[in-house]
């Protein structure tokens, strides 16, 4: 144990250790906070002024985060937060929560990562812990992150500690949040594995299992979601063969799920969204390329699931059809934005496909959705309707699209004309103007 390590580890057990968090999204703000209530002076770091200025005014922009955690972390001094990336100098351990998107040939972007882990570069002292928790392909870490620290002499293990710890906050959990969901790390070195498992177990009420390098750990949240990915692309290929051959998929799958080992329940839906599951698995095809290998399952599955908001298109046509209207000039009203329920997050959400597919037929779309007062795409601002009688009575068609649990299935059928449910959120009601993906 070298004597950056000792001191680290004595700072972390005293709670003395300063913590920077840089991005303060989905991920980042809940760790700030997270880290905060523990005790430990938290220095929030992102490029969005207002976030911060919001941070610091107590003010929570992320469902997930309590409003109440957060006001007692800033007024007791544990958390602030601010644009000023020399302050990283002041930090014992840096965790880095930035996006890693897809570009425009889909492949990975990972210039969010660079930028930050260049800004840390820059103001950072020896002896720091950095931790990358952005989701990334296998190799990140110790390929894009390591040299630029090694261009500034710095040695993982020796001048300061290099890890990586996948993020696993699942958005609208009640049960799990960051605090209490077993972690994972990979430092690049022992030492880096022993400080980095020491900071998260001083922080979370949760296991920490360390694995044996950083890529161990990329990948194995790499297999998380992908694993999903996939299991929704069977399932929603299941759906279509189901509707095919009128078998109900929903009964299937309840029948299946009586078993009591070997089968786990995935449901179909409109298309996957977010952040994570669409994106991640093209970060692993990306860099299998690299090994000559072609990652057909995830490439057959993503193609799946994104073919989801045309067959919605396709029902909803053939729907309209058989009540004897056309989608041209339909109104046609959604119930859910959001990728997934009970959030606001709009990001990949297969309703705006949707929406792109029925403008292009002439239809008249409005929305409802309690987490998404309003929203602009291609230019065009849309406004959350109430869901008052008139609204639901006006529409030819009422399309449920994410299972926010206000929506009263009943209420809905009842105020009504016509449904197509693609969630199964009207389980147990059968014909009544109802239709089920
Ligand atoms: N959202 C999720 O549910 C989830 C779950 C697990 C893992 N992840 C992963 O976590 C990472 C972050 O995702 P997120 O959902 O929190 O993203 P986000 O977009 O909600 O937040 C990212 C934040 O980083 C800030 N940022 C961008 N560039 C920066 C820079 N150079 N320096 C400082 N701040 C910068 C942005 O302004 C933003 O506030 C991604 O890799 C994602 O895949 C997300």
């Amino acid at each position: 144990m070298n004597a950056f390590e000792k001191e680290l580890t004595k700072k972390i057990s005293q709670k003395k250790a300063v913590v920077g968090i840089v991005g303060l999204g989905y991920v980042g703000l809940p760790l700030a906070v997270t880290v905060a209530i523990k005790k430990f002076k938290t220095i929030g770091f992102d490029i969005q002024k207002k976030r911060t200025d919001m941070v610091n005014q107590g003010i929570s922009y992320i469902g997930d985060v309590d409003e109440k955690e957060l006001k007692e972390a800033v007024r007791t001094h544990y958390l602030e937060a601010g644009t000023d990336f020399s302050r990283i100098r002041e930090c014992d351990i840096v965790c880095i929560a930035v996006p890693t998107p897809l570009d425009k040939y889909h492949q990975p972007d990972v210039r969010y990562v660079l930028q930050s882990t260049k800004e840390i570069a820059k103001a950072v002292k020896k002896g720091t812990l950095i931790i990358l928790e952005s989701t990334t392909y296998p190799g990140t870490t110790e390929e894009v992150v390591a040299p630029i620290f090694e261009k500034k002499g710095l040695a993982p293990g020796k001048d300061y500690f290099l890890s990586f710890s996948p993020e696993r906050v699942d958005p609208g959990n009640d049960i799990y949040k960051t605090k209490n969901t077993p972690k994972v790390v990979g430092g690049m070195t022992a030492s880096c594995n022993r400080v980095t498992e020491a900071f998260y177990s001083a922080i979370l009420d949760a296991p920490v299992t360390a694995v044996s390098s950083p890529k161990t750990a990329e990948m194995e949240k790499i297999l998380e979601n992908t694993f999903r990915n996939i299991n929704i692309g069977l399932i929603n290929e299941m759906a279509i063969l189901c509707y095919k051959m009128g078998i109900d998929i929903w009964e299937v799958i309840e029948a299946a799920s009586t078993k009591p080992y070997g089968f786990m329940p995935f449901y179909p839906g409109p298309g996957i969204g977010g952040h994570c599951i669409p994106i991640d698995p093209f970060y692993l095809t990306w860099k299998a390329r690299e090994f000559d290998y072609h990652t057909r399952l995830i490439e057959t599955s993503s193609e799946i699931n994104n073919y989801m908001p045309e067959f919605v298109v396709e029902r909803i046509f053939s729907l309209l059809n058989r009540n004897n209207k056309t989608l041209q000039g339909a109104v046609i009203l959604f119930l859910g934005v959001a990728y997934k329920k009970n959030i606001s997050d709009m990001r990949e959400s297969p309703a705006l496909k949707i929406l792109d597919l029925l403008n292009k037929h002439g239809a008249d779309v409005r929305y409802n959705d309690p987490f998404v007062p309003s929203f602009i795409h291609r230019k065009k601002t849309y406004v959350s309707v109430p869901l008052k009688k008139e609204v639901l009575d006006s529409a030819d068609l009422i399309v449920m699209i994410t299972d926010h649990s206000v929506y009263d299935p009943a209420d809905i059928i009842r105020k009504g004309r016509l449904i197509f449910d693609t969630r199964n959120i009207t389980k147990g009601y059968r014909g009544e103007g109802v239709e089920r993906l």
